[in-house]
Protein backbone atom coordinates (compact mmCIF):
# COMPACT_ATOMS: atom_id res chain seq x y z
CA UNK A 1 0.00 0.00 0.00
CA UNK A 2 2.89 2.19 -1.07
CA UNK A 3 0.88 4.50 -2.96
CA UNK A 4 -1.64 5.55 -0.45
CA UNK A 5 0.82 6.66 1.92
CA UNK A 6 2.78 8.56 -1.13
CA UNK A 7 -0.82 10.23 -1.57
CA UNK A 8 -1.00 10.68 1.76
CA UNK A 9 2.79 12.62 2.31
CA UNK A 10 1.52 14.69 -1.12
CA UNK A 11 -1.75 15.39 0.88
CA UNK A 12 -0.30 16.44 3.92
CA UNK A 13 2.84 18.44 2.43
CA UNK A 14 0.53 20.23 0.15
CA UNK A 15 -1.89 21.60 3.19
CA UNK A 16 1.17 22.09 5.09
CA UNK A 17 2.05 24.20 2.15
CA UNK A 18 -1.04 26.15 2.09
CA UNK A 19 -1.20 26.64 5.78
CA UNK A 20 1.91 28.46 5.40
CA UNK A 21 1.32 30.51 3.16
CA UNK A 22 -1.98 31.90 3.43
CA UNK A 23 -2.81 30.68 7.06
CA UNK A 24 0.54 32.22 8.32
CA UNK A 25 0.74 35.49 6.48
CA UNK A 26 -3.50 35.99 7.56
CA UNK A 27 -2.55 35.19 11.09
CA UNK A 28 0.51 37.55 10.93
CA UNK A 29 -2.09 40.59 9.94
CA UNK A 30 -5.04 39.60 12.00
CA UNK A 31 -2.90 39.22 14.83
CA UNK A 32 -1.29 43.23 14.50
CA UNK A 33 -4.62 44.14 14.01
CA UNK A 34 -6.06 42.92 17.00
CA UNK A 35 -3.41 43.20 19.23
CA UNK A 36 -4.00 45.44 22.19
CA UNK A 37 -1.78 48.56 22.76
CA UNK A 38 -1.09 46.88 25.80
CA UNK A 39 0.55 44.13 24.11
CA UNK A 40 2.10 46.44 21.41
CA UNK A 41 3.40 48.09 24.51
CA UNK A 42 5.20 44.85 25.66
CA UNK A 43 3.14 44.30 28.55
CA UNK A 44 3.48 45.28 31.91
CA UNK A 45 7.05 44.28 32.07
CA UNK A 46 7.66 46.86 29.41
CA UNK A 47 4.84 49.57 31.33
CA UNK A 48 6.69 48.99 34.60
CA UNK A 49 10.07 49.90 33.10
CA UNK A 50 8.82 52.83 31.25
CA UNK A 51 7.39 54.70 34.16
CA UNK A 52 9.96 53.90 36.10
CA UNK A 53 12.23 55.84 34.11
CA UNK A 54 9.64 58.75 33.39
CA UNK A 55 9.05 59.37 37.18
CA UNK A 56 12.60 59.83 37.39
CA UNK A 57 12.54 62.36 34.31
CA UNK A 58 10.23 64.08 36.15
CA UNK A 59 12.22 63.98 39.64
CA UNK A 60 14.67 65.35 37.74
CA UNK A 61 12.58 68.07 35.93
CA UNK A 62 13.00 71.54 37.60
CA UNK A 63 9.61 72.73 35.91
CA UNK A 64 7.54 70.42 37.88
CA UNK A 65 9.45 67.97 40.27
CA UNK A 66 8.22 70.50 43.25
CA UNK A 67 4.99 69.33 42.65
CA UNK A 68 5.85 65.93 43.78
CA UNK A 69 8.34 66.82 47.00
CA UNK A 70 5.68 65.33 48.98
CA UNK A 71 4.15 62.28 47.10
CA UNK A 72 3.88 59.02 47.50
CA UNK A 73 6.38 57.94 44.65
CA UNK A 74 6.03 54.28 44.98
CA UNK A 75 2.34 54.28 45.05
CA UNK A 76 2.37 56.78 42.03
CA UNK A 77 4.78 54.41 40.37
CA UNK A 78 2.07 51.68 41.02
CA UNK A 79 -0.52 53.55 40.29
CA UNK A 80 0.57 54.77 36.95
CA UNK A 81 1.22 51.05 35.69
CA UNK A 82 -1.68 50.19 36.74
CA UNK A 83 -3.60 52.96 35.12
CA UNK A 84 -1.94 52.68 32.13
CA UNK A 85 -2.06 48.82 31.59
CA UNK A 86 -5.77 49.09 31.95
CA UNK A 87 -6.38 52.01 29.44
CA UNK A 88 -4.51 50.46 26.89
CA UNK A 89 -6.34 47.26 27.12
CA UNK A 90 -4.06 44.81 29.19
CA UNK A 91 -5.66 42.60 32.32
CA UNK A 92 -4.93 45.38 35.28
CA UNK A 93 -7.84 47.48 37.41
CA UNK A 94 -7.01 51.08 38.00
CA UNK A 95 -7.88 51.30 41.92
CA UNK A 96 -6.60 55.00 42.45
CA UNK A 97 -8.29 58.43 42.53
CA UNK A 98 -10.32 59.80 39.36
CA UNK A 99 -8.01 62.23 37.58
CA UNK A 100 -10.50 65.35 38.66
CA UNK A 101 -10.13 63.79 42.27
CA UNK A 102 -6.22 63.47 41.90
CA UNK A 103 -5.46 66.63 40.96
CA UNK A 104 -8.06 68.89 42.71
CA UNK A 105 -7.27 72.26 44.15
CA UNK A 106 -3.59 71.64 42.41
CA UNK A 107 -4.13 74.28 39.45
CA UNK A 108 -1.89 72.41 37.36
CA UNK A 109 -1.02 74.53 34.13
CA UNK A 110 -1.12 73.70 30.28
CA UNK A 111 2.97 74.42 30.73
CA UNK A 112 3.08 71.90 33.98
CA UNK A 113 1.06 68.97 31.92
CA UNK A 114 2.93 69.57 28.28
CA UNK A 115 6.40 68.87 30.65
CA UNK A 116 5.14 66.08 31.97
CA UNK A 117 4.45 64.56 28.97
CA UNK A 118 7.65 65.31 27.65
CA UNK A 119 9.84 63.79 30.16
CA UNK A 120 7.08 60.47 29.43
CA UNK A 121 7.89 60.81 25.77
CA UNK A 122 11.67 61.06 26.32
CA UNK A 123 11.14 57.71 27.81
CA UNK A 124 9.12 56.15 25.59
CA UNK A 125 11.91 57.37 22.75
CA UNK A 126 14.48 55.72 25.26
CA UNK A 127 12.52 52.56 25.09
CA UNK A 128 11.87 52.61 21.77
CA UNK A 129 8.32 52.63 21.59
CA UNK A 130 6.85 52.62 18.19
CA UNK A 131 5.44 55.54 17.04
CA UNK A 132 1.94 53.87 16.21
CA UNK A 133 2.05 52.92 20.10
CA UNK A 134 3.69 56.03 21.22
CA UNK A 135 1.06 58.26 19.49
CA UNK A 136 -2.21 55.51 21.08
CA UNK A 137 -0.71 56.03 24.35
CA UNK A 138 -0.47 59.54 23.81
CA UNK A 139 -4.14 59.81 23.04
CA UNK A 140 -5.22 58.16 25.98
CA UNK A 141 -3.51 60.37 28.39
CA UNK A 142 -4.47 63.22 26.35
CA UNK A 143 -7.98 62.54 27.11
CA UNK A 144 -7.26 62.91 30.41
CA UNK A 145 -6.04 66.43 30.32
CA UNK A 146 -9.41 68.48 30.77
CA UNK A 147 -9.42 66.43 34.41
CA UNK A 148 -5.87 67.27 35.32
CA UNK A 149 -5.22 70.40 34.42
CA UNK A 150 -6.70 73.63 35.84
CA UNK A 151 -8.53 71.80 38.74
C1 LIG B 1 -1.50 62.50 31.69
C2 LIG B 1 -1.04 63.10 32.77
C3 LIG B 1 -1.18 62.57 34.17
C4 LIG B 1 -1.58 61.35 34.62
C5 LIG B 1 -2.00 60.13 33.80
C6 LIG B 1 -1.51 61.38 36.07
C7 LIG B 1 -1.83 60.32 36.89
C8 LIG B 1 -1.80 60.35 38.26
C9 LIG B 1 -2.16 59.25 39.12
C10 LIG B 1 -2.57 57.87 38.64
C11 LIG B 1 -2.02 59.66 40.39
C12 LIG B 1 -2.25 58.81 41.65
C13 LIG B 1 -3.65 58.89 42.16
C14 LIG B 1 -3.80 58.11 43.44
O1 LIG B 1 -2.83 58.01 44.20
O2 LIG B 1 -4.90 57.59 43.72
C15 LIG B 1 -1.58 61.03 40.35
C16 LIG B 1 -1.28 61.81 41.45
C17 LIG B 1 -0.61 63.00 41.39
N1 LIG B 1 -0.32 63.72 40.27
FE1 LIG B 1 -0.78 63.21 38.38
N2 LIG B 1 -1.09 62.61 36.46
C18 LIG B 1 -0.87 63.37 35.35
C19 LIG B 1 -0.43 64.66 35.30
C20 LIG B 1 0.09 65.34 36.38
C21 LIG B 1 0.78 66.61 36.31
C22 LIG B 1 1.01 67.43 35.03
C23 LIG B 1 1.17 66.91 37.57
C24 LIG B 1 1.95 68.10 38.08
C25 LIG B 1 2.87 68.72 37.38
C26 LIG B 1 0.71 65.85 38.45
C27 LIG B 1 0.88 65.80 39.81
C28 LIG B 1 0.39 64.83 40.63
C29 LIG B 1 0.59 64.82 42.07
C30 LIG B 1 1.34 65.85 42.89
C31 LIG B 1 -0.06 63.67 42.57
C32 LIG B 1 -0.19 63.22 44.03
C33 LIG B 1 0.90 62.24 44.37
C34 LIG B 1 0.90 61.89 45.87
O3 LIG B 1 0.58 62.77 46.68
O4 LIG B 1 1.25 60.76 46.22
N3 LIG B 1 0.05 64.92 37.68
N4 LIG B 1 -1.46 61.43 39.05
Amino acid sequence: MTWRRTIGTVVAVAALVAGCASGGMQSDSMSMEKKSLYDRLGGKPAITAVVDDFIGNVAGDARINKRFATADIPRLKMMLVDQICQASGGPCTYKGASMKDAHKGMKITDAEFNALVEDLVKSLDKFKVGALEKNDLLGALGGMKPDIVNQ
